[in-house]
């Protein structure tokens, strides 16, 4: 399994959530979302279930209220911990889920199907914000 670090955990806002960018097997780009817990560190891709073009996380950090992440557009919330929406127009539906692992308060992504491009998100040409950690 091949592991890059994304960020340390003390990089993850208390109140928001550390955006990253990663390529998706068809190459394309797609935004990630990691979030503090009490007990932990969770990443979802960073859209909502009700419109897929809805970013959660528009570059300033998602809105976390009470262990939720709220959608900008309608509101609804989903659990930081679960990805589950239970209200508004995405209940019922659970946001993708990326595979990370945390290691000695450092967050590294370890989704075989992903590949860390760079922190921040992707700009509006298409193109990662940040190139820092661009490998090749
Ligand atoms: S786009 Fe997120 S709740 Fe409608």
């Amino acid at each position: 399994m091949c592991a890059s670090l994304v960020a340390a955990t003390d990089d993850i806002p208390e109140v928001g959530t550390y955006l990253f960018t990663v390529r998706e097997p068809d190459g394309s780009l797609e935004e990630v979302v990691l979030v503090d817990l009490e007990d932990g560190v969770a990443a979802w891709k960073n859209f909502c279930q009700h419109e897929t073009d809805q970013r959660l996380d528009r570059g300033n950090g998602a809105a976390v209220r009470d262990g939720r992440l709220i959608c900008p557009k309608h509101g609804s919330m989903f659990d930081a911990e679960t990805g589950y929406c239970d209200n508004g127009k995405a209940a019922g539906s659970t946001l993708v889920e990326v595979d990370i692992a945390v290691r000695h308060g450092q967050v590294y992504l370890t989704d075989d199907d992903l590949e860390f491009v760079g922190e921040g998100g992707i700009d509006d040409d298409g193109s990662p914000s940040s190139t820092s950690h661009l490998t090749f």
